[in-house]
Order: structure tokens, then C-alpha cells, then sequence
């Protein structure tokens, strides 16, 4: 009695084996993610280059789901230079929340976990790799020498506690070197006005529901600041605002980052914010790099057909235009990516190799790379 398999649809007896064998996996990751008191020398790695703070190598993140795995991030390679913004661009769903959940360990254990791949720190003296990292050790560096602001700053300040106890408890956290609580408290003042808050002192006082949108992203940033971090990830930190508080946060983070000296991975679907913002840019497509270089180079000559649509679909002041151009089609399922370039079925230059395997990548200048048949054929005539 053999019925006939439907396309797409899994049946409770498939489903039930995929979770059984999920379950196999997540276990083996989770044993070597809650080790307790491991030695530094077990994640201790190199940088391949003391000057970035980051250098992500070869990374997937997978989510084993009951549906399938989800290979949300499949491989993905860039750096993040001290003292710079580096900013990670692409449509929604393509995996840029993953990477920075990754970096930060933050990822939803047990059925998210990082596969493979190396994601390298630099805390000054020596590295670590925090892909290696049990969650114990993690603890240490989240927060401190990596600190994270989200898109929605209501879920992650607590409503039921004041504004400046919120950043106190930060800072008492992070206080190995027993500052006094007098300090401490001035400290809370100084972070605040440092965001551009003017009635520091009453606003310490206040609850968030008491704080506009624009402040209580001021209050998270003054707590992602709280430790001196090295690397600050900001994930869509002006989405949820409206447009001109949205470019005041921009600036604070701007003239911010030269204060402090640290660096900035800024993830956001809009070029818009690229542009204003960063030294380097990452283009993502459905869990992959498609193209990445200094800002420069992909605003002046962007090469990906994706990078091109996204471009094009960006409004320009002063050009009027009847309809915004938007990239047709739609991005392909990440359970069951095809074998070749992930952007073909949407792509409107493909040509007869892009049938192939996924294209690898191809050097237009040492910092600018591209995965995409149209510049292999440029190679090859070159050659
Ligand atoms: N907890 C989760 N469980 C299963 N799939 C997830 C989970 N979180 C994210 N994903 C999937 O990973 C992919 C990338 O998501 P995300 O990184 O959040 O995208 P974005 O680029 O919009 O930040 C999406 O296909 C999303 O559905
Ligand atoms: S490899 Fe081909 S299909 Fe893919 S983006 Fe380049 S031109 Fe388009
Ligand atoms: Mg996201």
C-alpha cells in the first residue's frame, strides 16, 4: 500500500525520524556547549591578521528542525578590521541575525547550533574561538569585550526596573576591579550622557515605558557601551524608528565609535544605513557572502546582479522615478537549496554557466570578491 508521496510534504513517520535524528545530533553538540572549567589553551586560537578584531572563517549555522535543517548560515568568510565599521547588508531572511546570534553564542539551543567553522576574536594579547567556546566561558566575553544592540530595545530592557539601576547591574556585573558603588553610579550618569540624554539624572530614574523609542535605543546603546567593548554587532539598530531619530542614532554611533575606539558590525537591510555608516560591506544571499569589499568599491562598482537589485531598488533623492525597481522572484527554500548559484532563478544575467555547481569566488581587487559565473568568463578571456 504504497502511497503516493506528495512534493514538499513530509508525512509523521518522516517527521518523527528526522526529529529522533535531530535529537542525535543537537545532544552532541550540546555535551561539548556545557563543559564546565575547560582550559583556554582548548579554544586558544590565532588571528590571521592582528589587525582585525574578527575573522570569520568558513562558518555554518544550522538549525535542525522537524521539517529538515535549515542551513540558515552555509559558509560564510569575512573580517572585521580594529577601529572599523563593517557593514552586512541583505533582504530579510538571508541569515545576517544568525551571524550575529553565532558571534555572540546567542543562537536558540538546542535545535540552532554552529556546525563548523572558525569565528576568531581578538582580545589584544591573544585570540580565542568562540565557535569552540563552551557557553560557561562565553559568558565572560558577551557583554564585555562583545556587546550587542538589537532591533527592538523594549525586549531587552526590562520594564519593571529604572532605567539606571538597568545599567548599574551591567556595570556591577562586569566589575572585577571593585570601583566603589559612588563611582559606579557616576558611571551610569556619564553613559547616559555620553548617548546624548539630557536629563541624565531624572532619566535614571525613570521606567522604559516612560522613554520614547529614539531614548530607549540611547539607554541600550549606553549599556552595549558600559564595558568598553572591542566589537559592538548592531542588528537593524534603527529599524523600528522612525526617520529621524533613525538618522540621530546613526550619528551617535558614528561619533561613538571614534570615541571609544572600538569596532562596529552594522546589519541592516538598508543601503541606505551602508552608505552613511561603513568602511567595509558584506553582501549576504540566503545564508551565503555573495559579495563583499570596502564600501568604496561596492557603491562605486557593485558586481553581484543581487548587489546591482539592491542598488536599483534603492529610492535616490532628486531622481524621479515611477516605480521602484524590486528584484523579481523570490529567494529559495532553505531547507533545500539547489546546487547551483542560489540567485539564478531571480538572476537577469545569468548565462549558460550558471547552470553549474555555486559559483565560487573570484578576486576584482585584493579586499573585493564576488561569487559569480559573469567575472570567470572575464577571467578566462583574460587569461
Ligand atoms: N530559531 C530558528 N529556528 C529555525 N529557523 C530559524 C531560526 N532562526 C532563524 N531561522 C531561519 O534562518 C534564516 C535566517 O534568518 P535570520 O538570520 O533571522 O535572517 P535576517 O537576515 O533577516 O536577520 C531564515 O530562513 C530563518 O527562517
Ligand atoms: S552566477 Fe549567473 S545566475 Fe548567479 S548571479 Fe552570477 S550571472 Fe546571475
Ligand atoms: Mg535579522
Amino acid at each position: 500500500m504504497a502511497k503516493k508521496k506528495e512534493e514538499g510534504y513530509l508525512s509523521a513517520k518522516e517527521s518523527r525520524r528526522i526529529s529522533r535524528e535531530n535529537r542525535k545530533i543537537t545532544n552532541a553538540f550540546e555535551k561539548k556547549n556545557k563543559r564546565k572549567r575547560v582550559p583556554e589553551s582548548e579554544f586558544a586560537t590565532r588571528m590571521k591578521d592582528p589587525g582585525n578584531v574578527l575573522e570569520i572563517e568558513g562558518l555554518h549555522t544550522y538549525f535542525f528542525t522537524d521539517v529538515g535543517t535549515v542551513k540558515s548560515v552555509d559558509g560564510i568568510s569575512f573580517e572585521v578590521p580594529i577601529g572599523k565599521t563593517v557593514g552586512i547588508v541583505g533582504e530579510s531572511g538571508c541569515g545576517k541575525s544568525v551571524t550575529s546570534l553565532s558571534i555572540m553564542q546567542l543562537l536558540q539551543r538546542p535545535q540552532g547550533q554552529i556546525v563548523s567553522g572558525e569565528i576568531r576574536f581578538n582580545k589584544g594579547d591573544r585570540a580565542i574561538d568562540i565557535a569552540q567556546m563552551p557557553i560557561e566561558a562565553m559568558q565572560k566575553i558577551r557583554g564585555n569585550e562583545i556587546s550587542m544592540i538589537f532591533q527592538e530595545p523594549m525586549t531587552s530592557l526590562n520594564p519593571v526596573f529604572k532605567i539606571g539601576d538597568q545599567i548599574k547591574e551591567v556595570l556591577d556585573l562586569h566589575n572585577y576591579d571593585n570601583i566603589p558603588e559612588e563611582r559606579i553610579n557616576e558611571k551610569v550618569i556619564e553613559l547616559l550622557e555620553m548617548v546624548g540624554i539630557a536629563n541624565s539624572r531624572g532619566v535614571a530614574k525613570m521606567y522604559p515605558h516612560e522613554l520614547s523609542g529614539g531614548m530607549r535605543q540611547r539607554v541600550m546603546i549606553s549599556m552595549a557601551l558600559a564595558c568598553d567593548p572591542k566589537l559592538i554587532i548592531a542588528d537593524e539598530p534603527t529599524t523600528a524608528l522612525d526617520v529621524t531619530i533613525q538618522a540621530q542614532i546613526l550619528d551617535l554611533l558614528r561619533n561613538l565609535k571614534d570615541r571609544i575606539n572600538s569596532s562596529i558590525m552594522l546589519i541592516t537591510h538598508d543601503l541606505g544605513v551602508i552608505a552613511e555608516m561603513a568602511d567595509y560591506v558584506v553582501v549576504m544571499y540566503s545564508g551565503r557572502i555573495v559579495e563583499k569589499g570596502t564600501a568604496q568599491e561596492i557603491f562605486s562598482n557593485p558586481a553581484h546582479p543581487y548587489t546591482q537589485g539592491l542598488m536599483a531598488s534603492k529610492p535616490v533623492v532628486g531622481k524621479k522615478v515611477d516605480k521602484l525597481y524590486s528584484i523579481p522572484g523570490k529567494v529559495p527554500n532553505p531547507v533545500n537549496m539547489p546546487d547551483y548559484c542560489y540567485f539564478r532563478d531571480r538572476c537577469e544575467k545569468r548565462c549558460a554557466a550558471c547552470d553549474g555547481e555555486y559559483p565560487g569566488e573570484i578576486s576584482l581587487s585584493p579586499t573585493h570578491k564576488v561569487s559569480c559565473y559573469r567575472f570567470f568568463e572575464q577571467e578566462n578571456k583574460e587569461a
